[in-house]
């Protein structure tokens, strides 16, 4: 199964990429092919449908957009801002919504926050399910949000504490088994009749979405 991994955080030191480079490596070792990619490769600038009907989707849009079609699966750590999503993710969202077909639908996707908060970001979890939940992911019911992030990593990049360490391995664990379910139905090697029946499905839902309307 293919993962795409990344941290929505672009600051050097980032606990939220030190978190999903430890979740991508437990994706790693339960057999999945992950691409473990930097923020920085999807720079875009803000939403602005002038630009969009002018040029279409900038460059690190459709550097995101290409490497969720690639993928059946998202690791995703996000920061929680001010409460809420960050609206660094929120954007690049809203431009590759805008992409056709849209780039995260049938998607399963876990997320993960880091916070040196006592909260650990999951306030901005919820927040960013919504948004994701719209694009028509499969957004995970779990979500790991890590607590005083700033002391719960060793010098190897493990967690501390034992028991979150195998919190994390176990939800991951069954997030990836029903990623890899799903994937035979919505994901990118799909076989044929399949594929025809994941086109059927997405056409209805286009054409269901209030949220989504077609492009052009
Ligand atoms: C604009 C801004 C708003 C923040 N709001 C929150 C917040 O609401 N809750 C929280 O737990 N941390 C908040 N923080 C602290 C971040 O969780 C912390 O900076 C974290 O390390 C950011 O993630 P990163 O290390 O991956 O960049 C905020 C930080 C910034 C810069």
């Amino acid at each position: 199964m293919k993962v795409l991994a990344f941290a929505a955080s672009l600051r050097r030191a980032s606990l939220n990429r030190r978190l999903v480079t430890l979740a991508a490596g437990i994706a790693k070792r339960q057999q999945a092919e992950v691409d473990l990619a930097d923020f920085h490769a999807f720079d875009m600038p803000l939403y602005d449908g002038d630009l969009n009907d002018d040029e279409g989707l900038p460059e690190g849009a459709l550097e995101l957009k290409r490497r969720l079609d690639w993928a059946d699966a998202l690791l995703i750590a996000t920061p929680e801002y001010n409460y809420s999503i960050a609206g660094t993710f929120k954007n690049a969202i809203d431009w590759t919504s805008r992409a056709r077909p849209v780039p995260w639908r049938g998607k399963s996707v876990y997320l993960l926050s880091a916070s040196p908060s006592p909260m650990g970001g999951i306030r901005g979890l919820w927040q960013t399910r919504i948004p994701l939940e719209g694009c028509g992911a499969l957004v995970f019911p779990d979500m790991f949000a890590l607590a005083f992030a700033d002391k719960a990593f060793d010098e190897k990049g493990q967690l501390k504490d034992q028991m979150l360490a195998e919190r994390l391995r176990k939800e991951l664990t069954g997030f990836l088994r029903l990623a890899d379910a799903v994937s035979h139905i919505c994901g990118s090697e799909t076989p044929s009749e399949e594929r025809r029946r994941k086109a059927q499905i997405t056409a209805a839902l286009e054409e269901e979405s209030e949220i989504q309307p077609a492009a052009g």
